[in-house]
């Protein structure tokens, strides 16, 4: 694993001489942040050694390195997710990448389905926590000492300092961001109304298929975490309506204006 790490790190160096501080993982219908990147450089996944590229539709499939003020970061266009039958592995494989660039803080972002009934479709949401109910883990097997500790804290999953940079951002352009937690499901069928139900009283704000497993790896490494949940939609059975991805994908877009501006500033002051 570590000797595939290297390769991969081999070649994005000989690309660009940039090391960046920060990575984002952007998520469905999110990936045009990458393209508000100063003096940025451009890989497609299918070049870099040991990278997946990715199939779900919404995603670029591109890693972005450049600065954001005079922050060096790494914008991973697009991320491979459990449902496409991907490995945890690779799933978590640009956290394990990023940390080994030398980063510090590693940003996520996602679609999300609205549970909270505060929320409505097109809302951002700073993630304060999650409740990882897909039953997997992608630290199972032996644990590598490189990487971290065999049994990683997660008291502070998502990192309260990157949680107030980002309140701060939405703050300085007066937009009104929701901070919840964010509940992970295995998919790809969309929940239940009865699953999104238990959901709510479990605790949680919003449900999505990803970020938990690169949250864990990110911990693990001894990344810093923040992220940003888009609200897509809500959730199976709060409106009577059925869940169509491409309505998904819409609503994604209507935001993405001030999800570029809150995520820019917030890099910028990392
Ligand atoms: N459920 C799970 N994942 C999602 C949803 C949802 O309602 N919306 C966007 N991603």
């Amino acid at each position: 694993m570590i000797n595939k790490i290297n390769e991969t790190i081999d070649y994005i160096k000989s690309v660009t001489d940039i090391t960046p501080k920060v990575g984002v993982i952007l998520g469905s219908g999110l990936g045009e942040f990458g393209e508000t990147i100063e003096n940025s450089i451009s890989i497609d996944y299918a070049e870099i050694p040991h990278f997946n590229a990715t199939a779900v539709a919404g995603h670029k499939g591109k890693l972005v390195i450049g600065k954001i003020g005079n922050t060096a970061c790494a914008v991973f266009q697009g991320r491979v997710h459990a449902y496409e039958g991907y490995s945890l592995d690779d799933i978590v494989y640009s956290a394990r990448t990023l940390k080994f660039l030398g980063a510090e803080s590693l940003i996520l972002t996602n679609a999300a389905g609205g549970i909270n009934s505060d929320f409505k479709p097109g809302d951002l949401v700073s993630i304060t926590d999650h409740i990882n109910l897909t039953g997997k883990n992608p630290l199972i097997g032996k644990n590598i000492a490189e990487f971290g500790p065999r049994f990683p804290d997660m008291t502070f999953a998502y990192c309260e300092k990157i949680r107030g940079i980002i309140l701060e951002s939405a703050k300085e352009i007066n937009y009104n961001i929701h901070s919840g937690v964010y509940a992970a499901m295995m998919g790809p069928s969309y929940e239940t109304p009865a699953e999104i139900n238990m959901l709510r009283v479990l605790g949680a704000d919003m449900v999505g298929m990803s970020t938990v497993f690169e949250t864990i790896a990110a911990n693990h490494l001894g990344l810093n975490v923040g992220g940003i949940s888009c609200i897509t939609n809500m959730a199976a059975g709060i409106e009577k309506v059925q869940l169509k991805h491409e309505d998904i994908k819409d609503e994604a877009n209507k935001s993405i204006k001030a999800f570029c501006n809150i995520l820019h500033r917030t890099i910028a002051k990392l």
